[in-house]
C-alpha cells in the first residue's frame, strides 16, 4: 500500500466555467489513524462525475453543504476496503459512497452518505453506472414524480446522457412514446438504435421548439428536463393538458456567471394545469433496492442499453469533469484510479 495519498483540493470557487485551475493536486500522508469502531480505510478504484459537482463548489446553501476551500473535492466513487474495523465491510470488499477526489479515504458509518457494500460480482463501472445514482435518479424521477401512463408521450432532454438515456428507456418499457433531445448525430443515432426511442431531436442542428411541435402533435404528457433554459421553455410550449414537468437538472446554466432569465411562458402551466416539480435523488436512497431490483431485471432481459465513459489518470480528474459540460461524455462519466487488489 502506498504511504501517500494524492488529493485534488478545491483551491478557488469558480465564477463561470469550472476547470482544472480551480483545484490543486497535493500529496498528503496516507490517513492512518487508529480506525474507530465501524470505520474503514478505502482505496479509490473508480470515480463518478456528476453535473451537480458544479453546484457543490458554490458557497451557497443547497441540499448538501458546500465543499470547503482546501478540502478534497466531493465525488462519488467505488473503492476497496484495505483496513477495517467494520465486520460488514471486511478487507477486500468493494464499497461505494462519497470517496472524493483522493486515492484513500476513511469511510465512516455516521457519515452523511456512508460507504455501502457492493454486491459480489458487480464491477465498479456497473455500480457507478447502470446501477448507480443516475439510474436511481431516472427511475424515481420518471416514475414517482413524472407518473407516466402507458400510451402517453414522454419528452426527455439530455436524453443520451447517463440519467436521460435510462429515463427514455424506462418510459419505453412502461409503454410510452418517447422523444429524446440530444446534441449531435452520433448521440441521436445511439438513442434510436440502442435505446429504441421513437424519435430524436438534435438540438444542435434542428429548431428544437418547432421539432417538438412536429413530433408531439397531441402534446407532451411528461417532460423530463435535464437541461433547463431554452430547452425548458421549448418543452413548456408543447405540454398537453394536465402534463407533468420533472425538473431533474438545468445543466445549460450551471456555468453561467449571472442568473439567466427564467422561462417566459410560465402562464402556459396555469392554462394547461401542468405540475412542474423538482426532486433530489438522495430523498429516495432508502428505496434504492426497489430501483436496483427493477433495473437488474431489465438488464438481465437485455432491455436496457447504456454506455460507460471511463477516462484514466489521477492527474486528469478535474479535466474529466469538464467533459460533462461540453457534451464530450458518451454515457456515465467515470475515471479509473486503480485496479482492485
Ligand atoms: N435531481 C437529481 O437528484 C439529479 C441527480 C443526478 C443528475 N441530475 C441532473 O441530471 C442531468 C444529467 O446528469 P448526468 O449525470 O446524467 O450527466 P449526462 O447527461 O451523462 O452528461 C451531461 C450531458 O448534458 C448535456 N449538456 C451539457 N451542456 C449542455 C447545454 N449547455 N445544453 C444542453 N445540453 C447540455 C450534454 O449532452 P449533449 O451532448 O446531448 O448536449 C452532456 O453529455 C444534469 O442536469 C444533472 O444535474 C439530477
Amino acid at each position: 500500500m502506498s504511504e501517500t495519498n494524492r488529493q485534488w483540493l478545491l483551491k478557488t470557487r469558480p465564477v463561470g466555467t469550472i476547470g482544472p485551475e480551480h483545484f490543486e493536486l497535493v500529496e498528503s500522508p496516507l490517513p492512518t489513524p487508529d480506525l474507530g469502531a465501524g470505520q474503514v480505510l478505502v482505496k479509490t478504484l473508480m470515480l463518478g462525475f456528476d453535473p451537480a459537482m458544479r453546484g457543490w463548489v458554490m458557497d451557497e446553501p443547497s441540499y448538501l453543504p458546500p465543499v470547503a476551500l482546501g478540502a478534497p473535492m466531493r465525488a462519488s466513487g467505488v473503492g476497496q476496503v484495505v483496513r477495517s474495523e467494520n465486520p460488514d465491510l471486511p478487507v477486500g470488499a468493494l464499497v461505494q459512497g462519497l470517496l472524493n477526489w483522493q486515492e484513500y479515504s476513511i469511510g465512516d458509518p455516521a457519515a452523511l452518505i456512508a460507504p455501502t457494500a457492493i454486491p459480489a460480482g458487480v464491477p465498479p463501472n456497473l455500480a457507478l453506472g447502470i446501477f448507480g445514482t443516475t439510474s436511481l435518479t431516472a427511475y424515481f424521477g420518471l416514475l414517482d414524480v413524472g407518473q407516466p401512463q402507458a400510451g402517453e408521450t414522454v419528452l426527455v432532454s439530455g436524453a443520451a446522457g447517463a440519467t436521460g438515456s435510462v429515463v427514455a428507456q424506462i418510459a419505453r418499457l412502461k409503454g410510452c412514446r418517447v422523444v429524446g433531445i440530444a446534441g449531435g448525430a452520433e448521440k441521436c443515432q445511439w438513442l434510436v438504435e440502442a435505446c429504441k426511442v421513437d424519435a430524436v431531436i438534435d438540438y444542435k442542428s434542428e429548431d428544437l421548439d418547432k421539432r417538438i411541435g412536429e413530433l408531439c402533435p397531441n402534446g407532451v404528457n411528461v417532460f423530463f428536463d435535464n437541461v433547463g433554459g431554452d430547452t425548458l421553455e421549448a418543452g413548456i410550449n408543447h405540454m398537453a393538458d394536465f402534463g407533468r414537468i420533472v425538473l431533474c437538472g438545468a445543466i445549460a446554466s450551471y456555468n453561467d456567471e449571472t442568473p439567466r432569465p427564467g422561462p417566459n411562458n410560465l402562464m402556459k402551466l396555469v392554462a394547461r394545469r401542468i405540475r412542474m416539480q423538482g426532486f433530489i435523488v438522495l430523498d429516495y436512497l432508502a428505496r434504492a433496492p426497489e430501483a436496483i431490483a427493477a433495473l437488474g431485471e431489465w438488464v438481465a432481459a437485455g432491455e436496457l442499453a447504456w454506455r460507460d465513459d471511463v477516462q484514466e489518470g489521477f492527474e486528469h480528474i478535474p479535466a474529466t469533469l469538464q467533459r460533462l459540460f461540453d457534451g464530450r461524455n458518451t454515457g456515465k462519466q467515470m475515471l479509473k484510479v486503480a485496479d482492485p487488489e
